[in-house]
């Protein structure tokens, strides 16, 4: 696969088959992970790899298991979701919060050590360290793509982070980006339509 293979192939995958992923693979992953540029140069960032399916079930208790349609409807009013191919996203993705973790090979959990408080920033470069570990993540999805598979991805909601925490021995001043699951792609689900984007009404030379 070339470079942009890779940024053309990598999608956010929900739905896995039962295949596991080589020790080497994975760590050519992280190690790819760990090469991302970095606001300090210090790559505070660690991986929880987690390949216990018990561990995993109680660290992603609170983790909705599904929604109604109802409360779907609900959801694109409360987060203003209008466009069309956007809700269909959503309706494909949101009833598999929980099932995406469950059903991938490994789910990693990217750390950040936290060094100014990132939810409440006081000015831009605040949030440099947040930045750098998503820099990190992006190097860690396009790497698992090359690899030949795909990842899941959710922001932890409400208590989500606190239960990783506790279930996961996570010490203290550390922050949790986001959940990942990564496997072998089901190809025989649909993927998501990705929204077509003319580009060359997105660039602007000299003024917008
Ligand atoms: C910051 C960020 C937050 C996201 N949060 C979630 C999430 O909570 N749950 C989920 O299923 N996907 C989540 N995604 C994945 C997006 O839904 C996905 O990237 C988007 O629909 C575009 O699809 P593609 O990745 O296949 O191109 C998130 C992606 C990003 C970059």
């Amino acid at each position: 696969m070339d470079f942009y293979d890779v940024i053309n192939n990598r999608r956010t995958i929900r739905d896995f088959v039962d295949e596991d992923i080589p020790k080497d693979a994975l760590e050519r992953i992280i190690d790819a992970a760990f090469k991302a540029p970095t606001n300090d140069h210090l790559r505070d960032w660690e991986y929880i790899i987690i390949n216990d399916k018990e561990t995993l079930k109680k660290a992603l208790k609170t983790v909705p298991k599904g929604i109604t349609n109802e409360e779907l409807e609900e959801l694109f009013v409360n987060w203003n979701l209008n466009d069309k191919l956007q809700q269909e996203c959503y309706r494909n993705a949101v009833p598999k919060q929980y099932r995406m973790f469950l059903d991938a090979n490994l789910v990693i959990i990217p750390l950040l050590k936290e060094k100014v408080d990132i939810l409440h920033p006081e000015n831009l470069s605040h949030l440099n360290g947040f930045a750098s570990i998503w820099c990190s993540i992006e190097n860690l999805l396009l790497a698992a793509t090359f690899e030949g598979y795909g990842c899941s991805l959710r922001i932890p909601l409400n208590d989500e982070d606190l239960i990783l925490k506790q279930e996961l021995n996570i010490p203290d001043g550390y922050f949790i980006p986001c959940i990942l699951g990564i496997g072998k792609e089901d190809t025989s689900k649909p993927r998501n339509k990705q929204k077509e984007i003319d580009i060359k009404s997105r660039i602007h030379y000299n003024k917008f």
